[in-house]
């Protein structure tokens, strides 16, 4: 299984990059305070989606933002950067939730990638990752 290697060591609080990983766009994004507790303050019984949908914590973790965000590093997300609703790619820090708006049908994520309005009927999927130190990023 091939995985990259991704120097986030640029990048500052409210950055977000888009990387390649088996062909498909992963988003890395440092959140802002805001956008951290703006996802906490959301009951996970009021989201569309209740489960984290992240493999490296295992499945069926409830979708809080902890269980979103990288481990131990809560600023930090990184997600499949395609709409779980027929595959087009969401705009970033736009649509109602702040998070990702996805222009195909209008679907509208939070600032964790969960799914709070429109088709798309699951949170954006995590890919398997590690910090492999402060700013590194192992995707894969
Ligand atoms: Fe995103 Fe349809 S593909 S809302």
């Amino acid at each position: 299984m091939a995985s990259v290697e991704v120097d986030v060591s640029s990048m500052n609080v409210g950055d977000s990059i888009t990387i390649m990983w088996r062909g498909k766009p992963v988003f890395i994004r440092r959140r802002t305070d805001a956008e951290v507790e703006a996802a906490k303050e959301t009951p996970v019984a009021d989201l569309p989606d209740p489960l984290a949908r992240n493999p490296n914590i295992g499945s069926d973790e409830p979708a809080t933002d902890a269980n979103r965000a990288a481990v131990d590093r809560e600023p930090w997300l990184v997600m499949i950067g395609i709409c779980t609703h027929l595959g087009c790619v969401p705009l970033g820090q736009q649509g109602a939730f702040g998070g990702w708006f996805c222009p195909c049908h209008g679907s509208t994520y939070d600032t964790a990638g969960r799914i709070r309005s429109g088709p798309a009927p699951a949170n954006l999927d995590i890919p398997p990752y590690t910090f492999a130190s402060d700013t590194t990023i192992v995707v894969g």
